[in-house]
């Protein structure tokens, strides 16, 4: 039977996949590939808003200084301009195709957009839809992907490995499309494409606590490695300061824009200690408020620290806040009258496949967006609201690239079925959740805000046995969402710990008490990491860092 093909397989219905599809489908045809439903995924949740240049008195130079400076040293610049330098352009086109960004009316009684603020920011620069600005971003693309005629959905399909020349015994280096799993069918497909798109988001899941939806679990960084594609960074995992403490919500995230709106960090006795840590208080960036918080829960014993907002009118709260504010309430806390118990929990993956300023990644024809990618834009620690920016900026950037591509690329090679015939139904899926909850667990004690060498090496032991038990798992017994999901975040776990075990140093997102200082004696560098069938190809040590 003739194998169908397509001019795009893109994996992932985020803001990056999204914005691609979108900008592209015009020029080609493409496959939107999403392991559940369409919207399902962490731009769903983003709640502050997007960052951008948009009031008169900020500048391109004030927005790249404040990247640079909450990236420890470890931004690249050429890719911080790039990419603020388009922000302009991009809130305007999500704005033509309907976002509703929240408007206020200034002081001089003209109408605009409201902008707030967040940690690192030194400026008004952040536009939001209330607190749900990602589902609003995601709606109004999602509506028109879906009536998109160049646009065919696949929902429900989980993308298990790429199909790539080495993998077809051909002399390529080249990317030719993915298998899928049709978890409604139970059963795999293979997708042939002349150009994939991983747009599969991050890794939150690795971690027993994330604020992020049960989606991210690193499919992407994991495929592209397998695939002989480097990686970067992975050991700075940004943990997100205020997640709401309690047993049923499932760490939902509150906004740093309460901060930036006037909120206060306090101790369970009521007192504020965030100046004793930083100058900029809760405006501080991220990784310095998720170690303050963590250091006085460890130095108290308390369970939680506390978000106030309350000494702000209702009105203010409720009209900013409103989906904070009825979340809050169903878990019996009035926002608007006491404040709220919150813990850190694991929020965005700064690391993730290295790509250029065109979202191409090791692999020809295989291109990496949004939080799956490392770009450059975060280094050693994201600054809010930069994400969803990266994802549009460089979801435009890779859709514009392969747009200049298509006509001259030939159609892919023909590619073998799934091969199903050595394997057998589990009779143990007990086995899949156990080693799940065991790698989270371990990830969060020993992988999470402050770290040791001791620890890692821990870590490292039992990420080992985990990843030789899965592989055993998986070459006996037919796939699972479970199973590929678990195979691809022991992967992901076991790169974190290798990054952060080769970072001699504490820096932004990594902090270490084996060595709790900067290292100023080189000059900044990146954590790469080299899979052994790239080595092979280009003749570098397999796993060094470079
Ligand atoms: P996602 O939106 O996560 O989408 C990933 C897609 O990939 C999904 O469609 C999923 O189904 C698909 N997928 C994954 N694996 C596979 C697979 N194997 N097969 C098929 N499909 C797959 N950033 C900001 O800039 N501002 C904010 O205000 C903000 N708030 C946030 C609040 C929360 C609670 C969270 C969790 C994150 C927040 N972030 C925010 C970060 C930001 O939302 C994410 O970085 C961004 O949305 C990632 O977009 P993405 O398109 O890369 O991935
Ligand atoms: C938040 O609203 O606090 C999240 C913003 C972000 O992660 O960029």
């Amino acid at each position: 039977m003739e194998q169908p093909y397509f001019d795009v397989v893109l994996i992932g219905g985020g803001a990056a996949g999204l914005s691609l599809a979108l900008r592209l489908a015009p020029h080609a045809r493409i496959a939107l590939v999403t392991k559940g439903p369409l919207p399902e995924g962490a731009t769903l949740y983003a709640q502050g808003g997007i960052s951008a240049v948009w009031d008169q008195n900020d500048s391109i130079a004030s927005h790249i200084a404040d990247t640079l400076n909450t990236g420890a040293g470890l931004c690249d610049e050429a890719v911080v301009r790039f990419t603020v330098e388009r922000g302009h352009d991009a809130i305007q086109w999500l704005i033509d195709q309907g976002v509703p960004f929240t408007r206020e009316t200034r002081p001089d009684g003209t109408l605009d957009y409201h902008l707030t603020r967040e940690g690192g920011h030194s400026h008004r620069r952040v536009l939001h839809v209330a607190d749900a600005t990602g589902r609003a971003i995601e709606m109004t693309l999602e509506q028109q992907a879906r009536r998109h005629p160049n646009i065919e959905l696949y929902e429900h399909h989980i993308a298990i490995d790429l199909i790539f020349g080495k993998k077809l015994g051909l002399a390529d280096n080249r990317c030719h499309g993915a298998y899928l799993f049709d978890r409604t069918h139970n059963h795999v497909k293979a997708l042939r494409a002349k150009f994939v798109v991983l747009a599969t988001g991050g890794a939150g899941k690795v971690y027993l606590y994330s604020s992020n939806p049960d989606i991210s679990t690193g499919d992407g960084i994991a495929m592209a490695w397998r695939a002989g594609c480097r990686v970067a960074n992975l050991e700075f995992i940004q943990f997100h300061p205020t997640c709401l403490y309690h047993p049923q919500a499932k760490s939902f995230l509150i906004t740093e824009a309460i901060r930036g709106e006037g909120g206060r960090l306090l101790l369970p006795d009521g007192t504020s200690f965030l100046e004793k840590f930083d100058p900029r208080a809760e405006l501080a960036p991220r990784d310095i408020v998720a170690r303050a918080i963590d250091y006085e829960m460890k130095r108290l014993g308390a369970e939680c620290v506390y978000l106030d907002i309350s000494h702000k009118p209702a009105d203010f709260i409720k009209s900013h806040f409103p989906a904070i504010y009825a979340r809050c309430l169903e878990f019996g806390f009035d926002i608007t009258k006491e404040p709220i118990p919150v813990v850190p929990a694991a929020h965005y993956t700064c690391g993730g496949v290295m790509t250029d300023l065109h979202g191409r990644t090791d692999l020809e024809g295989l291109y990496a967006v949004g939080e799956t990618a490392h770009t450059g834009l975060h280094g050693a620690n994201r600054m809010a609201s930069n994400s969803l920016l990266e994802c549009l900026v460089f979801g435009q950037a890779a859709a514009d690239d392969i747009h200049a591509k298509l006509a001259a690329t030939p159609p892919p090679p023909p590619v073998p079925e799934w091969d199903e015939s050595r394997v057998t139904d589990s009779d143990e899926e007990v086995v899949v959740a156990h080693n799940w909850d065991e790698l989270r667990r371990f990830m969060w004690d020993y992988v999470g805000i402050v770290r040791t060498d001791k620890r890692l090496q821990r870590a490292k032991h039992r990420a080992d046995l985990l990843l030789q038990e899965i592989a055993e798992y998986y070459g006996n017994f037919r796939v699972t969402n479970d199973l590929i999901e678990l195979r691809n975040l022991a992967l992901v776990a076991e790169l974190i710990i290798r990054c952060a075990t080769l970072r001699k140093e504490s820096r932004g997102l990594h902090y270490t008490l084996d060595y709790p200082e900067l290292d100023t004696s080189q000059p900044p560098r990146y954590t790469i990491l080299t899979p052994p069938s790239f080595a092979e190809r280009s003749g570098s040590a397999a796993g060094s860092p470079n």
